[in-house]
């Protein structure tokens, strides 16, 4: 394996806020490396200085070997990216959008319509190829964003929030792509606030808050280590909670209080479940642990508010 981007205390700060706050990782060529954190969180701060648009405030930050505060216009052209915010050009059609970007990257005519052609294809636009902007829905204007990010067949791709805002179809349409892509051997960067999204495609993730990282690791055996495999939520009222925890005893291996449900974690559920049962308790859940889980134990709120 051989490690493609290195961040080493590395910051970002506004004035005298700090978005991204001494965090350190290595991503290696041909994995998929995930960024998950609720709103504000600084994922979309900390790939624009692995793109290269944001100049690092401090710390170390290497690229392809390259150190990002200094080979930023070659690093800029071995990334491709698909941005959070849907920036199109709305007064061009699809195919034309895609033109923009070829000449930009200096791709000559003939070559670029074949990539455009090939691309459209990809992502299931050929029909839209004709169609203006706005005549695509969001999920399609998405899609569009990653033919454009692969124009220039980069190594790596950054996909910041490439989900947002779609319906589980075109989501898990998304999601096939970029497993594709992975396929082919294209390093991927992805920021997400979708616990699934992380389970789906990361290879490893880290878990982000407050420009913090506060835990980094492979999703299942993040899971199973902070969780386990079971989850159990009680709607009961906080001042229940020793009595109740006395109750469970060793039948729950953990537990969290977070707003009005007490969270009870174990690995076979079974007992646990018919414990409760026996103690008639209303609205219980019970649900296999995720991702989610383990942002809600770690900072007592959960990803999406
Ligand atoms: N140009 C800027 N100037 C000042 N503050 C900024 C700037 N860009 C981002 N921030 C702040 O930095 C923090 C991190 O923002 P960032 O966009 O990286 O979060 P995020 O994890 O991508 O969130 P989201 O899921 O909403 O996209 C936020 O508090 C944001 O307000
Ligand atoms: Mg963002």
């Amino acid at each position: 394996m051989k490690t493609i981007i290195q961040a080493e205390q590395l910051c970002k700060n506004y004035d005298k806020f700090t978005a991204v706050d001494h965090i350190s990782f290595a991503i290696e060529e041909g994995e998929c490396f995930g960024f998950l954190g609720p709103n504000g969180a600084g994922k979309t701060t900390t790939v624009r200085m692995i793109h290269c648009v944001s100049p690092v405030s401090s710390g170390t930050l290497t690229v392809l070997d390259m150190a990002a505060s200094i080979d930023n216009r070659t690093i800029k052209k071995n990334i491709g990216v698909i941005p959070q915010e849907i920036n199109l050009d709305n007064d061009l059609t699809v195919r034309e959008n895609l033109q923009v970007f070829a000449h930009f990257f200096d791709i000559p005519g003939p070559e670029a319509q074949r990539r455009i052609d090939e691309l459209l294809k990809f992502v299931e636009l050929e029909k839209k190829r004709d169609s203006r902007i706005e005549q695509l829905s969001t999920g399609m204007k998405r899609r569009l964003l990653i033919a454009r990010a692969l124009l220039n067949q980069p190594k790596i791709i950054v996909a910041d929030e490439p989900t947002t805002g779609l319906d589980p179809q075109a989501r898990h349409l998304i999601w096939q792509r970029l497993r594709q892509l992975k396929s082919q051997g294209v390093t991927l960067i992805l920021t997400t606030q979708y616990m699934e999204e992380a389970q789906q495609l990361c290879d490893r993730i880290v878990i982000m808050h407050q420009g913090r990282i506060l835990k980094a690791g492979v999703p299942t055996r993040l899971i199973a280590d902070e969780i386990g495999r079971e989850v159990t939520e009680l709607r009961v009222a906080a001042d229940q909670d020793e009595k109740l925890l006395a109750e469970l005893g060793p039948l729950a291996r953990g537990h969290e209080r977070v707003g009005d449900s007490l969270y009870l974690y174990s690995d076979d559920g079974r007992p646990l479940m018919k414990k409760v049962l026996e103690l008639d308790l209303p609205d219980t859940v019970h649900r296999p642990a995720s991702l989610e889980d383990v942002f809600l134990k770690l900072t007592g709120r959960s990803l999406i508010e």
